[in-house]
Formats: C-alpha cells, structure tokens, sequence
C-alpha cells in the first residue's frame, strides 16, 4: 500500500483529501500545527475512513520534526496543503505569510531531497492568474499576484519549477528525478456527503459559501454582496465554485499521475482544478436558499478591494493528464454544505 504525507491534512482540503485517499486504497501520515484546525476534524476522518490516520503535531518549518517523520516513514509522494491563505490578512502581515508559507516549503523540500522522496502535490490557487485577460483561463495564461499570499503561491510554483529543472541538468534517473503536480484550485466549497466533515473558518468568514451558510443557520444577519456592477451578466462577481470532494478526489488522481513509472521524469506540472462554468454571487444565493429552505437575507455594498470581476478555468489539462473531472454540481455543493453546516452549527467546537 502507498504511503502518502499530507501536510495540512487537519485543514479543510486536507481533511476530505484523507478521506479519499483512504477510500482509494492509499495510506496516510498527517503533519499539522493546528494553527487553523482541530484535532476533532481528524477524529471524525478517521472514523470516516475506518481506520487511525497517524498525527504529527508540528510546524513544518521545525526541520527536526520533519527528520523525525521521514525517518520514522517511508513515503511514496507528500500532498503539501499547510500554509496560511487568508488574502486580506495577508495584505496587512505579509512577512508572517512569507515566513509560514515559503519557510515550511523550503524545509519541507530539504528533508524530501534527503529522503529520497521526490514526488509532490503542491496546493497551487487561481490566484496565480491575477486579473484574467481573457477566459476560460488555460495553464499557459500569463502570471501575476494581488497580495503577499498570491505571491508566495507564485513564488513556490517557481521553487518547483526550478527543483524539476535542477533534476533534469544532474540527469537524475527517472526514479529519482522530481515529479511535481501544482493544483491550482478555483474555489473550492461544500463538504463531505456524511456531513461530518466540512469547512470550519476562525472567526468571521472571508469567503461567499461559509458565510451563506453561517446567514441561513443564524450565527450572521445577512450576507453582503460585494457589487452588482461588475461587467457580469448580473453584475454580480462570477467564481468557478468546485465541490471539496471533487477537488480531493483530484488530489488522488494527481498521485497516481506521481506514481506512474512509465511517464518520463523529471516534471513540474501546473494543472487547473475547476469546473470549467462560471457562476455568479446572485445565482449561488438562490441556489443555497433552494438547498437549506431559508432565506437569506442581503444587502449590496462596494465592491471589496482585490476582486475581479470574474475567474473560471479550462479544466480540459486535468482531464488530460489526470483522467479528472469535476462531477458533482452546484445543487451537491449547496446541499452538502448546508448538511455539514446545520449538523454543525457552531463547526468542530
Ligand atoms: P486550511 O487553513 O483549512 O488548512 C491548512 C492547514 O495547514 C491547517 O490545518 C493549518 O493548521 C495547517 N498549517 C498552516 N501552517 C502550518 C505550518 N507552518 N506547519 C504545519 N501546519 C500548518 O486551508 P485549506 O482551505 O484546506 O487550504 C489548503 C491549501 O490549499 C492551502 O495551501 C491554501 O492556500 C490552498 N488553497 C485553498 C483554497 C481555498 O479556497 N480553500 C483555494 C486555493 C488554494
Ligand atoms: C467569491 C465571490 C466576492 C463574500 C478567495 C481567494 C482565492 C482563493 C479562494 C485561496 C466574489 C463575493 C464573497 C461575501 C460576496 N483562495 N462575496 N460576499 O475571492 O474568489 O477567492 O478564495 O487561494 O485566492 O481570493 O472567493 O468566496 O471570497 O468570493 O459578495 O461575503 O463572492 O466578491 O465575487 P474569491 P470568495
């Protein structure tokens, strides 16, 4: 059985990721700090999966810890998920978004270099696209960053170029070379059909699917829409919305993609992780109202500062090199969310 580190794995992607691995067949190890999860979503996983998935409380940027982890396993490919994401907050600490984000990186990279263990996921975001000048934005559309947190994923994505070049100028052999997937998800919402699992953010939420669902349980009075005069068919911000579990269920094809001997190495791919359909703020509201039965109330503001009018991807390389492609629809991601949110008013707490 392949063995699989997830860093981040208490997170939200990470977590449902867990899940899917272990329905696949895959095992897991899982270093987390708990800076921004629980313990109890990894409880739930585990019950979920139907077996004990191994902890390792720890900061990625702890080289020690890292040492001990990979002495203690022998792993075939990490997922990488830790790292901080909230823009605005990034805006305002950028050095705390590049030390967590590039530092854990860097590390973690040095002790799979000296493992041996070359093949990674990478958590990779839209946000590399900046402000699209044309849609649906394909791999090779041109690169830019609106926040510290866009450029650490910008800057790690040419981390990762640059290892794979690296491998290729020592002439690695092929088991040994560098195999690199950088997922660049669209917005990723809903959560696991159990209901057991789902996203859980500290605090007033920044993104539209917490917030909806935190209106309709009753935690919040009324969602804001941040404009209506964007150049939309509604006016309203356009979002390539993408279930978790497709998005995890994305994660375990790009590990099989790692794991193919017979593909020539070393490679730093960026694959796109979306549906490929736009959706804009208005038609997600109505469809949350459909799938919790309530009304949510709402009043439009500004736009918020950093938003792009609209974002959706070409998913057609994911279907290509991954055999992936999203399935379930935005009713799922309405309903499972909901289901997760009102089983769990108040999250993990
Ligand atoms: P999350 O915050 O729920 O999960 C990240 C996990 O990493 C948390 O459990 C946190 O405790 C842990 N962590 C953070 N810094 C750490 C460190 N230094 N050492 C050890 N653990 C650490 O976030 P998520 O939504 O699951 O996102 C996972 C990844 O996907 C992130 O890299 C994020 O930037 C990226 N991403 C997320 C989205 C999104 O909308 N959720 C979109 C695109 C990309
Ligand atoms: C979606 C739409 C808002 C909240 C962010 C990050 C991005 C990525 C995913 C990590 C927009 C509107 C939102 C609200 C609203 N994360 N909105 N009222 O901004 O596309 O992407 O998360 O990589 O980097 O920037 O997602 O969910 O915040 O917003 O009207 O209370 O909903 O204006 O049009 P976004 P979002």
């Amino acid at each position: 059985m392949s063995k699989i580190l997830v860093t981040g794995g208490a997170g939200y992607i990470g977590t449902h990721t867990l899940v899917a691995l272990a329905e696949a067949g895959f095992e897991s190890v899982v270093i987390d700090d708990f800076s921004n999860s629980k313990p109890e979503a990894l409880r739930r996983v585990s019950a979920l999966a139907g077996r004990e998935i191994p902890v390792m409380r720890a900061d990625l940027r702890d080289a020690e810890a890292l040492r001990r982890t990979f002495s203690e396993h022998t792993f075939d490919a990490v997922i990488h998920f830790a790292g901080l994401k909230a823009v605005g907050e990034s805006v305002r600490i950028p050095l705390r978004y590049y030390d967590n984000n590039l530092v854990s990186t860097v590390r973690l990279l040095e002790a799979m270099e000296e493992h041996g263990c070359r093949r990674l996921v990478f958590s990779s975001s839209a946000t590399v696209y900046g402000d699209p000048a044309s849609l649906p934005l394909r791999e090779e559309a041109p690169l830019s960053a609106t926040s510290p947190y866009g450029r650490t994923k910008l800057m790690i994505e040419e981390m990762l170029r640059d290892l794979a070049r690296a491998s290729a100028l020592k002439n690695d052999p092929p088991e040994g070379a560098w195999r690199i997937d950088a997922l660049r998800y669209f917005n990723p919402v809903g959560a696991h059909e159990s209901g057991q699992i789902g996203e859980d953010p500290n605090g007033v939420p920044n993104n539209l699917f917490p917030y909806l669902s935190q209106v309709a349980v009753g935690r919040l009075p009324e969602l804001t829409v941040y404009g209506s005069d964007y150049p939309t068919p509604d006016g309203t911000g356009v979002r390539d919305y993408l279930h978790v579990m497709d998005l995890a269920e994305g994660h375990v094809a790009a590990v099989r993609h790692l794991l193919d001997e017979s593909l020539p190495a070393p490679f730093a791919e960026a694959i796109n992780l979306g549906t490929g359909s736009g959706i804009s703020v208005v038609q997600a509201i109505r469809a949350f109202e459909s799938a919790s039965g309530k009304s949510i109330p709402v009043r439009v503001s500004e736009r918020r500062p950093g938003d792009v009018a609209a974002c959706y991807a070409d998913p057609s390389k994911a279907a290509r090199m991954l055999g992936w492609t999203a399935r379930r629809n935005l009713a799922a991601m309405c309903e499972d969310t909901w289901r997760w949110q009102s089983r769990n008013p108040s999250g993990y707490a």
